[in-house]
């Protein structure tokens, strides 16, 4: 299976929220790349870590531009934010207790959910945003 799908990333037309949503998916990425090549438990748990600490970076301030936009739909938003990294954190606390790397499978799942979220949620608050370009903040 292709590792390297950033080609595929939609864009929501916000260069900070683009950039960000590009770094998501290299250090999903990277992490299917280390379960590949090594799948050591060293390099996937600091990697994953890493993915958990920018993810988390990124949703708050998504949700940051959201509030300050008077997003309409920020509650479901913010709860499909809560329900990702529910389930990443829930992937962590198993890689971690059992000192072995989590499944390919795992990955790809989250991945497909991220880029999911990205092209149908992610790119209605860029339309949205479109909306509100020449409004008083
Ligand atoms: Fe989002
Ligand atoms: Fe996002």
């Amino acid at each position: 299976m292709d590792a390297t799908i950033t080609h595929a990333i939609p864009r929501i037309g916000e260069s900070t929220i683009d950039a960000e949503h590009d770094l998501q998916m290299q250090l999903l990425d990277s992490l299917a790349r280390s379960i590949e090549e090594s799948g050591d438990f060293g390099p996937v748990r600091h990697i994953l870590e890493q993915f958990i600490e920018f993810s988390d970076m990124h949703f708050l301030s998504e949700q940051l531009v959201m509030r300050l936009h008077r997003y309409p739909a920020y509650e479901p938003h913010l709860q499909a934010h809560t329900r990702l990294m529910k389930k990443v954190r829930e992937i962590q606390e198993a890689v971690v207790q059992a000192e072995k790397a989590p499944s390919l499978e795992l990955i790809h799942e989250l991945r497909n959910w991220l880029l999911d979220h990205i092209a149908t949620e992610d790119v209605a608050f860029g339309e949205y945003l479109k909306t509100r370009e020449h409004l008083p903040k």
